[in-house]
């Protein structure tokens, strides 16, 4: 018999029960030929809808088998979420694990639910609306379900023209396109980050918002396979889930409003972990520095520029030929040791990079993985390697039962606070995992031989996906910007610990390493809030980490797209800690680009100058423009760092983001569903930086209301209309306080975080029309995991009257020395010195002014 009979004989035979064999059917070409399911059994209780789903007709095979039976369920979980799963009758096929992503749970009756859903029986659909107003917010109805071992095709038709936003991670346009538009989800190295491309993390939920009604909801595919969602008016308006494996677990958050939609998001992602007060400091990072004598030289320079630098970092070059937990030639253990003391010794911090890839170079820390049978490995049963900056490298399986304590080992040793280099925080790359070669990598050609036959023998059940897939090439080909799948990465046939294939567990690589990494970091000093920056993630990474945006140019069209990046991660994927390398990574930045973009960075909650090796040198010291963008700019950010480390601190409470797209904030102003140049830093102020290159105006729209300049405190007549302002200094940005706002501020900034924490405060009250205002402030020490003592204060004025109120448990002998009230004319400042060890209410009116 000739083999490939014998092979194809030997696959049907394995073939599961639970679906049709390949060559029942002809092969239909498109998805909206395939029967679709019929639902039977239909059961709804009072809080869940149950059916079985049987396929419609013959199957049509078209890129993989059809699953013959499935089950369907409908939860209502809260008065605002609504879990939909669609999943194959045996649970065989892939689910994300629960160790990795925590499902949330809930059970609620579906009275009390903003959200109802119904079911067609034959062809099977489904549709939710939301109650209040009959509004359909997702339909499949019209187009049939298909659901393969390889291919799973879902498409929700949308009103005309949708407001759609997130499904990143991505640096195309905030409200996403409407026609012929692909977001492929696949995590990838991504140099540049170009444009309409798979990036580094995958983040597979949208926010939609209704113009009409002004509401909002949100909907997440917890799906972690290779996708491509499809926008599109081709035949109606809609949206396609088009995936390569495992199955359809849909949350839908009813919101009603933008905010309500990401605090209900926040249920799921769980929360955002709170960063340190220091690391919303300026940090300087390169990689480049080619010894510890040149680290150490950016550092003196800072200081000599009287340039605020909170923390140093060292990129892979710190490494012996970039091995990771080594420690090169020009950087002796003696002299890191030594600077990260004086660092210390000032206040400062210092960062550096591990990768997750082990250079396979019969080095201790990998020996100590090897014994730990710690690594990805081959079906041959030996490790697969690929080709990192150390050359080739293997790849911690963060499955592996073993792994977890190999990398705290490692990094309880080579981050010994006493012998070893003593960071105060991580940061974690080339996560994706990303590997240089293109499949197959040289170094496993035998190893790939013996793929084929591993996964017959794969039949793990228990959701760890089917037997019998072809996991390098399946049959419908996602549109990665790498090419294959397992190009630039970890080959996707791999099975790692447990059984998990790489090619449905490849997205969450970064946040199983960010989770493994904080916990080693959490080991080392289990009182401090470990800060963890990665590249890669998932839903639900920033629970443990933050994120920088990766590989950007140095250029002027990434200087204003790193805001709709940036603000997808804050606003929509509960990833606060966030921000682009400033001034741009590739690529040689211009002084004026620098300045302007070391402003705008100030806005970032994570901020960071970081450049390529080879570019011009752009630390902010090396330009006069930007060493005093630089000085105003830290001095704003620094008065500001209460008022956003307290919006910080509410993201990781109750999810409501620290900044937010201006439609968020106007769900029922049209003009602003579409603007990603301009955006809200922490409750109260609207950052509107200038955008081109060859102007110092920038028009920008002011929604209805009243307004203050936060530099002239002069008000502002919001007209829902654009404004100018023009000959704007590079060191400068417009940013305008909205009216009804209480903005506590530090009265002066200082040269750290630690001496800032000494300064006292002053409010800065920009009352609404009505005269009233409000605002609020977190205190706690800073740092510490657990706090033994905070104050959480509400500022309200109405009238004249000015009341704190709220708790008080963080001590504290700082004052709030001044108010300074915003109005249609000049500024006053009154004279306050209110401690913050009680509440208090005083008459504005009666204070002494300033
Ligand atoms: C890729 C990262 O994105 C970049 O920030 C870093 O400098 C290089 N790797 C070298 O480690």
């Amino acid at each position: 018999m000739p083999a490939l009979t014998t092979t194809l004989l030997q696959g049907l035979l394995l073939l599961g029960s639970s679906f049709l064999q390949w060559g029942n059917a002809v092969p239909l070409r498109r998805a909206d030929d395939c029967p679709g399911y019929k639902a039977s059994h239909v059961v709804r209780s009072d809080n869940s809808i149950t059916a079985d789903l049987t396929l419609a007709g013959s199957a049509c095979n078209l890129h993989s088998p059809d699953l013959t039976d499935l089950k369907f369920l409908a939860e209502w979980q809260t008065d605002s979420r609504l879990h939909v799963m669609i999943y194959d009758k045996d649970e065989q096929v892939y689910q994300i694990p629960d160790f990795v992503v925590p499902r949330p749970s809930g059970s609620l009756n579906s009275d009390a639910s903003l959200l109802d859903v119904s079911v067609e029986e034959e062809p099977f659909s489904l549709t939710v609306t939301r109650k209040s107003n009959s509004e359909v917010l997702f339909s499949t109805k019209g187009s049939n379900l298909v659901f393969e071992t390889q291919y799973l095709r879902l498409r929700t038709s949308l009103p005309n023209n949708p407001y759609l936003y997130g499904l990143g991670e991505h640096t195309d346009s905030l409200r996403l396109p409407t026609s012929n538009y692909v977001r492929t989800l696949w995590a990838r190295d991504a140099g540049a980050v170009p444009l309409n491309t798979n990036l580094y993390g995958t983040h597979p939920v949208y926010f939609e918002h209704r113009a009409d009604s002004g509401l909002s909801h949100g909907v997440l595919m917890l799906n972690s396979n290779g996708m491509d969602i499809k926008i599109s008016n081709d035949n109606g308006q809609y949206l396609e889930y088009n995936m390569i494996g495992g199955v359809i677990d849909l949350y839908f958050m009813a919101g009603p409003l933008p905010f309500d939609v990401a605090r209900e998001y926040s249920e799921i992602t769980e929360k955002a972990a709170m960063m340190p007060y220091w690391g919303l400091g300026f940090h300087q990072c390169r990689f480049g520095y080619e010894s510890i004598g040149e680290v150490a030289a950016v550092v003196a320079n800072y200081s000599a520029a009287g340039i605020p630098l909170e923390t140093m970092w060292t990129d892979i070059d710190y490494m012996d030929q970039y091995k990771v937990f080594t420690l090169g030639q020009n950087f002796p253990l003696v002299e890191v040791r030594d600077l990260v003391s004086d660092l210390h010794s000032k206040h400062q911090h210092y960062i550096v990079m591990v990768d997750p890839a082990v250079a396979a170079q019969g080095y201790p820390s990998y020996n100590r993985g090897l014994e730990a049978d710690a690594f990805v490995k081959t079906s041959a049963g030996v490790p697969w390697k690929g080709e990192v900056w150390p050359g080739t490298t293997v790849f911690p399986d963060w499955f592996a039962p073993n792994t977890q304590s190999y990398w705290d080992s490692e990094f309880a040793t080579f981050f010994d606070k006493d012998t070893g280099v003593d960071i105060d925080a991580l940061w974690i790359d080339m996560n994706e995992p990303s590997s240089f070669c293109d499949f197959p990598c040289d170094q496993n050609k035998a190893a790939s031989a013996n793929i084929r036959s591993l996964q017959r023998r794969q039949n793990n059940g228990d959701k760890k996906g089917l037997p019998n897939r072809d996991l390098l090439f399946p049959s419908y080909e996602i549109q990665n910007a790498a090419g294959g799948l397992s190009n630039k990465t970890a080959q996707t046939d791999l099975i790692h610990s447990g059984g998990w294939t790489e090619y449905d567990t490849h997205n969450l690589y970064g946040t199983m390493m960010s989770e493994a990494s904080r916990n080693s970091m959490l080991k080392r000093r289990p009182d401090k809030r470990p800060m963890v920056i990665t590249r890669s993630t998932f839903v639900g990474a920033g629970s443990y980490v933050g994120h920088w945006l990766g590989d950007n140019v140095s250029a002027w069209d990434q200087y204003l797209t790193s805001i709709r990046h940036l603000l997808q991660f804050v606003a929509f994927f509960q990833v606060p800690m966030a921000g682009a390398d400033v001034c741009g990574f590739l690529n040689d930045a211009t002084e004026h680009l620098c300045a302007r973009w070391t402003v705008l960075g100030a806005f970032y909650p994570f901020y960071r100058n970081h450049n390529v090796a080879g570019a011009r040198s752009q630390e902010a010291y090396r330009w006069e423009s930007v060493t005093a963008a630089a000085k105003k700019a830290i001095d704003l950010r620094y008065k500001l760092l209460d008022y956003i480390y307290t919006a910080m601190h509410k993201q990781t409470v109750d999810g409501t983001p620290m900044l937010a797209p201006l439609w968020m904030h106007y769900p029922k102003d049209g003009n602003t569903y579409a603007i990603e140049t301009q955006f809200f830093y922490g409750p109260s102020l609207m950052v509107n930086p200038v955008t081109q290159e060859s102007s110092s105006s920038v028009s920008f729209y002011v929604p209805n209301g009243v307004w203050y300049d936060l530099f002239t405190r002069k008000a502002v007549q919001g007209a829902g209309s654009t404004i100018t302002y023009s000959n704007i200094p590079d060191t400068d940005i417009p940013v305008l306080v909205h009216g009804g706002s209480i903005v506590p501020m530090r009265l002066e900034s200082a040269n750290t975080t630690r001496a800032l924490r000494d300064k006292p405060f002053e409010l800065l009250i920009a009352p609404e029309s009505d005269g009233t205002a409000s605002g609020s402030l977190y205190l706690d020490d800073g740092e510490s995991l657990e706090q033994s003592g905070t104050s959480e204060i509400k500022f309200t004025l109405s009238g004249s009257t000015l009341k704190a109120e709220g708790t008080f448990g963080f001590p504290t002998v700082l004052q709030i020395k001044s108010v300074t009230m915003m109005g249609s004319g000049d500024a006053q400042s009154y004279e306050l010195n209110k401690g913050f060890d009680d509440g208090w209410t005083v008459n504005v009116g009666s204070l002494k002014k300033l």
